[in-house]
């Protein structure tokens, strides 16, 4: 294992970097090859890409994004599309590649793996802690902690003004940052994916919760089976007359931001995790986050995380405030 390939794929997340940045010094450490493939697959089937040294790392970890870049490819789910990827690496004289980022991005790494027959290992990153298999993703906690601070600061106008404002949050189709930003911010009314939407059970949380507290907050995940935050507020305009609703969507400022601890620490166990397994001849696995423990998943048994929100609702149930 000599020369190792890294990139980073799909949405972009904080601590990126810091996995980054640990592969490259991972590598140096055992006198390997770090290459760095920019933007992606998108870099892999246009052939870009160079070997990078310490130097290249050494101010990057409290950067949020990717220094390497990254992109959404459909050409790479061609078989003419990875032909070219392929055709690259082999020019390289690629022995092992690390991918960083969702699902989406496992499963061409996958189809590369058969057809190159090359060792692969993924590190899950993406800010929809979507991933099964592991129970944090990088950038998670990042954006989770940017959908709170900007929570805090929606309430102090919505206190001002007795308004109610519905908060669009990202996830895809996941409704982790939701859930999570709800228990974090003392929100009472959260709409996810995972559980069905009663427009009229939300209209009678609005209106019970105006009665008696100033600032009524709905988080609304971008994937609500309702719809997101622009069709909830048209179906629940006509039953909140003269109600002063707001809409914010938080959009892409959840994936920017200087990475948290949790996600630099979480980034660089991974990132160093990752070349380890490629050292020791390891593949087709996911470094993964279980029960505080860096471990492997196998990306044969990859997906979509279907999440079980029960006892976080039940808790935000029993802490909605029943003096109203
Ligand atoms: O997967 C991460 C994510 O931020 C999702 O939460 C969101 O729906 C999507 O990416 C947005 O994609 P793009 O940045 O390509 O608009």
């Amino acid at each position: 294992m000599k020369k190792i390939a890294f990139l980073t794929s799909g949405g972009d997340a904080p601590g990126m970097n810091a996995a980054i940045r640990s592969i490259v010094q991972t590598c140096l450490h055992f006198n390997c090859i770090p290459f760095a493939i920019y933007d992606g697959y998108q870099g892999m089937l246009e052939g870009r890409g160079r070997i990078m040294e310490s130097k290249d790392v050494e101010n990057c970890i409290q950067l949020g994004g990717t220094i390497i870049g990254t992109a959404r490819c459909k050409e790479f789910m061609t078989l003419e599309g990875r032909g070219k990827a392929i055709e690259f690496l082999r020019k390289e004289e690629i022995d092992g590649l690390i991918v960083i980022g969702g699902d989406g991005t496992f499963a061409g790494a996958m189809l590369l793996g058969k057809e190159m027959n090359i060792p692969i290992i993924g590190i899950p990153g993406t800010i929809d802690n979507d991933i099964k298999g592991t129970d944090y993703t990088i950038g998670f906690d990042t954006a989770l902690n940017t959908v709170v601070a900007s929570i805090d600061k929606i309430r102090d106008t919505a206190s001002s003004h007795h308004r109610v404002f519905l908060v669009e949050v990202m996830g895809k189709d996941a409704g982790s940052l939701a859930i999570d930003s709800a228990l974090g911010s003392a929100i009472e009314t959260v709409l996810i994916p995972e559980e069905q939407t009663d427009i009229l059970k939300l209209v009678q949380q609005i209106k019970s919760n105006r009665e008696n507290i100033k600032a009524t907050i709905v988080i609304v995940a971008e994937g609500d089976d309702a719809g997101n935050s622009s069709i909830i507020i048209e179906k629940v305009k006509p039953y909140l007359e003269g109600v002063d609703i707001k809409q914010t969507i938080l959009g892409h400022i959840q994936r920017g931001g200087s990475p948290s601890a949790f996600d630099r620490i979480l980034g660089t166990s991974m990132g160093n995790f990752a070349v380890n397994e490629l050292i020791a001849g390891n593949t087709n696995k996911m470094v993964s986050i279980k029960n505080n423990k860096v471990c492997l998943h196998d990306l044969n048994n990859i997906g979509k995380l279907s999440q079980d929100f029960n006892q976080k609702l039940r808790i935000i149930e029993e802490l909605v405030d029943l003096s109203k």
